[in-house]
């Protein structure tokens, strides 16, 4: 099994005031990684970075709604770091209180959308050509011929998933196992060192 060592790493948390943000950059920081902690507002991320010490955390104010600002919190991550290594994507929201499909106002609902799916997207968009670059991981090809991406067609999947009118019926489909995509399962990663 792949081990990966997070020192002298940089991170950019997105959320990273919140619970698991904040824990998340604790729990990094202390293992040796820089720490770049993206949230709302002046303050919110400055008091988390302040308690982590200044040398190797980096407070900044960012609503990941919005592109702009996510490209200036990853430049000014590598300006002050170097590199940018990994992106964690956790800043989010919940309709407060509660509410269902059926109770949920429009509004609330999109704003949800807006920040929990495109502000990820948003996110990982921006930091991904860094994270790239750092190339401190990359894809285990071998796995990825093997089993595909979700999504994506496998290599020589033509041969093996025929056209539907040439494959085994709706009943027999429906029964063959399905087989989980590739670092889904705990202790699988889908990436190695180089
Ligand atoms: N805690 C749970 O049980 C749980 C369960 C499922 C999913 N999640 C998800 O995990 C993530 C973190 O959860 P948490 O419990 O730490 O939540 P939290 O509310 O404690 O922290 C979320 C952080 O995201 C920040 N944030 C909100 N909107 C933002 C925006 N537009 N731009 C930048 N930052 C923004 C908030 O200021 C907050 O600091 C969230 O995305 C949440 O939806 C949490």
């Amino acid at each position: 099994m792949p081990t990966y060592t997070i020192a002298g790493k940089t991170v950019l948390i997105t959320g990273a005031a919140g619970g698991i943000g904040a824990a998340a950059a604790r729990a990094l920081q202390a293992r040796g990684a820089n720490v770049a902690l993206a949230d709302l507002g002046p303050g919110a991320a400055s008091a988390l970075a302040r308690e982590l010490g200044g040398d190797r955390a980096l407070a900044l104010t960012v609503d990941v709604t919005d592109t702009a600002a996510l490209a200036d919190a990853v430049d000014r991550t590598t300006g002050r770091f170097g590199s940018l290594d990994v992106v964690f994507a956790n800043a989010g929201i919940a309709a407060d209180p509660p509410a269902t499909m059926a109770t949920i106002d429009e509004a609330t609902f999109e704003r949800v959308v807006e920040v929990d799916l495109l502000g990820v997207w948003r996110t990982v968009r921006a930091a991904l050509p860094h994270v790239i670059a750092a190339r401190t991981w990359q894809p285990d090809r071998s796995r990825l011929r093997q089993q595909g991406l979700p999504g994506c067609l496998r290599r020589g999947s033509r041969r093996r998933w025929p056209r539907r009118s040439q494959g085994p019926d709706r009943r027999s489909r429906r029964a063959r196992p399905r087989r989980p995509a590739p670092g889904l399962l705990p202790g699988r990663s889908r990436f190695r060192r180089r």
